[in-house]
């Protein structure tokens, strides 16, 4: 039998893991799907950069259209990521009559409607398991093996390069840059950084899992977003006082009548709970459905091993055809989706991690208090420490303060109304307790 032909684009961190075990992988493809598999074009930005890649520097080409329209090719692999020319590249693939898997979560959030169109045309899938949780298979978790439950919320950690620099600021002490430094590294950084710490990945994903598990046409900008570039290590050191870990969370609540609420934001974890212990690159993800009850998968959530993992399952379903059959029975991104009905920050309450920094005077305590108290917003705990021998005495100190449960919107008002004290140094830090 003929062997199946891929057009690869992009021979970066993921792509050139991919060609590698295409390569060393052959023996089980035969015996999955009863053909071998060979890489045969491959897109690149610059042909002449060394790889360790088993693939002739014949096969190089540096237009990623040409690739994915090639007659001798079947099944397109995109790894470029970004937007263009991928999105072009891979509507091009659809056109021309091939099957196309895809890592390239920042794709499919923006322009999953568009794309899934074009397969539904052209009659063929986009396979996308690499696109969330790097080697979990979340996407076939969802969209298959717990397809028959209503989902009520889903908790996540989803990006490797947030989880490993929070673990590493929190265990190791090492400082953000020096961080983020190592997850660039290792591979599990985007081109930019920028958009793993801002939580932009985070939100992509998000939106992926949203519309797989709520059926909602969830698009990035529905989703309130935080990254971890913000935040202070004192907070992350205050936060483990109070028996806390600071973790960047995905989280999606069905309130029912009240709406969908969305939000990517670093949230305190309690210590010991489940999400609280995943730790360096690896992704979780807490669902909770009826009539399955509560859910937790972990693992290595980004990187070149894991990523090639799950596109390689991909490869191995869309040749055998389940790729195809999960599409069109999940019928993803319909063109008539309506827009969910999203939750007002009046509908969501939740315990708040609070820090303000303030003068050291007396009153001033009791001042905080009054306001949040005249916003609804009540105290559970507060921590403040002397200055250090260094500090100068009229340099404002940290007041941190846990809540009890407070509506969201009391909250806001109560924090807007705080910064506008002359005993405060804005702007005040708020992060949600994830209970
Ligand atoms: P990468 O290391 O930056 O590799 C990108 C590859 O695409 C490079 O080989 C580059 O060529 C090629 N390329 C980029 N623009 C091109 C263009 N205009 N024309 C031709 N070739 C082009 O990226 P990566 O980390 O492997 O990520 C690839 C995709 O997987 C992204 O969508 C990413 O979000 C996703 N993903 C990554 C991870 C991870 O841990 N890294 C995990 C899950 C999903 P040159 O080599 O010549 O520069
Ligand atoms: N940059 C992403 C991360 C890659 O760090 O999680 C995996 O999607």
């Amino acid at each position: 039998m003929q062997p199946v032909a891929i057009g690869l684009l992009g021979l970066g961190t993921v792509g050139a893991e991919v060609a590698r075990r295409i390569e060393d992988r052959q023996g089980a493809f035969a015996r999955r799907i009863g053909r071998t598999v060979i890489v045969r074009k491959v897109a690149v930005r610059d042909p002449q950069k060394p790889r360790n890649v088993p693939i002739p520097a014949d096969r190089y080409i540096t237009d990623p259209i040409q690739v994915a329209t090639d007659p001798e090719t079947t099944l397109v692999i995109e790894l470029m990521g970004g937007i263009e020319p991928a999105r072009t590249a891979v509507l091009a693939a659809l056109e021309a009559g091939k099957d196309v898997v895809t890592a390239n979560k920042a794709l499919l959030a923006e322009h999953g409607a568009e794309i899934f169109a074009a397969a539904r045309r052209a009659g063929r899938s986009v396979a996308f398991e690499g696109a969330v949780g790097g080697g979990i298979p979340v996407i076939h978790a969802i969209s298959v093996g717990l397809a028959a439950n209503r989902f009520a919320a889903l908790a996540a950690i989803l990006n490797g390069t947030c989880n490993f620099i929070l673990s590493s600021m929190a265990r190791s002490g090492l400082s953000y840059a020096e961080a983020l430094r190592q997850a660039q590294e290792l591979g599990y950084a985007e081109a930019d950084p920028t958009l793993d710490v801002d939580g932009t990945d985070t939100s992509h994903k998000l939106a992926i899992l949203a519309q797989l598990a709520f059926g909602a046409s969830v698009t990035t900008d529905m989703i309130p977003r935080q990254g971890i570039d913000t935040l202070q290590s004192s907070d992350i050191q205050y936060a483990a006082e109070l028996g806390y870990t600071v973790k960047l969370l995905a989280v999606a609540r069905d309130h029912r009548d009240a709406g969908l609420e969305l939000r990517v934001a670093p949230r305190l974890v309690r210590r010991g709970s489940p999400l609280a212990e995943v730790s360096g690159p690896d992704n979780a993800i807490r669902t909770i459905g009826e009539p399955v009850g509560s859910n937790l998968m972990s693992g290595p959530g980004a990187g070149a091993g894991p990523t090639a993992s799950a596109v390689l399952a991909d490869v191995i379903d869309v040749i055998i055809g389940r790729a195809a059959l999960t599409a069109r029975s999940l019928d993803l991104w319909p063109a008539d989706a309506p827009a969910p009905r999203l939750c007002s920050p009046r509908d969501v309450r939740g315990r708040s991690y609070l820090r303000f920094m303030i003068a050291d005077r007396p009153g001033v305590l009791g001042t905080i208090a009054q306001v949040l108290g005249q916003h609804g917003v009540s105290i559970a705990s507060v921590i403040q420490h002397d200055p250090g021998e260094d500090d100068h005495p009229d340099a404002p100190v940290p007041l941190v303060i846990m809540t009890h449960p407070a509506s969201e919107a009391d909250l806001v008002a109560a924090l807007q109304a705080i910064d506008f004290l002359p005993i405060v140094t804005p702007p005040s830090i708020r992060l949600g307790v994830e209970d």
